[in-house]
């Protein structure tokens, strides 16, 4: 019994024009295409795969939106004597409230240099990076580090023996 013989026509100069495969009794066209193709296919499975991986891990990482969780937190006063600070999360992100010789202030508690979290120094009188050594003032202006942008304020009130955070 004979096998069939394939058989590829000479290589065109240019790589544009595709290659034909003949087999007896019948010409089969693009050859490496279809392979390129199937090639690509996997490529674009494999990096969907990759991708589904790692959503999660970015998910994690990534800070929830502004919109989440409470745009009004209440801290007993007592909690908060003079020169006491305290870490809470305010619309899903932390935010440190202090009571400062000014009063209760409160200011978004990530740094604007790599996203740390900011502690506030009672001796220094001045929030710090614990990160890079970001430094800031009871305003929230920047001191010094390499921090591009001053701390965000919250407004903060006081009713009765609460101390209102937001809105
Ligand atoms: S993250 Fe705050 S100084 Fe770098």
């Amino acid at each position: 019994m004979e096998t069939p013989s394939l058989k590829t026509e000479p290589q065109s100069a240019d790589p544009a024009k595709p290659t034909t495969l003949t087999v007896p009794g019948r010409k089969v066209s693009n050859p490496v295409r279809r392979r390129t193709f199937l090639q690509r296919i996997l490529c674009a499975m494999s990096g969907f795969g990759l991708l589904g991986a790692f959503y999660p891990v970015l998910r994690y990482i990534e800070p929830p939106p502004e919109s989440e969780g409470a745009n009004r937190v209440e801290i007993d006063a007592a909690e908060l004597p003079p020169g006491a600070s305290r870490t809470i999360l305010y619309r899903g992100r932390p935010a440190v409230v202090v009571n400062s010789a000014q009063g209760y202030i409160a200011y978004g508690g990530v740094c604007s240099h790599l996203g740390c979290i900011i502690k506030w120094s009672p001796a220094e009188q001045v929030f710090i990076c614990p990160c890079h050594g970001g430094k800031f003032n009871v305003k929230g202006v920047v001191l010094g580090g390499p921090v591009p942008r001053p701390l965000t304020a919250i407004p903060v009130s006081v009713a009765g023996n609460r101390v209102i955070v937001g809105a």
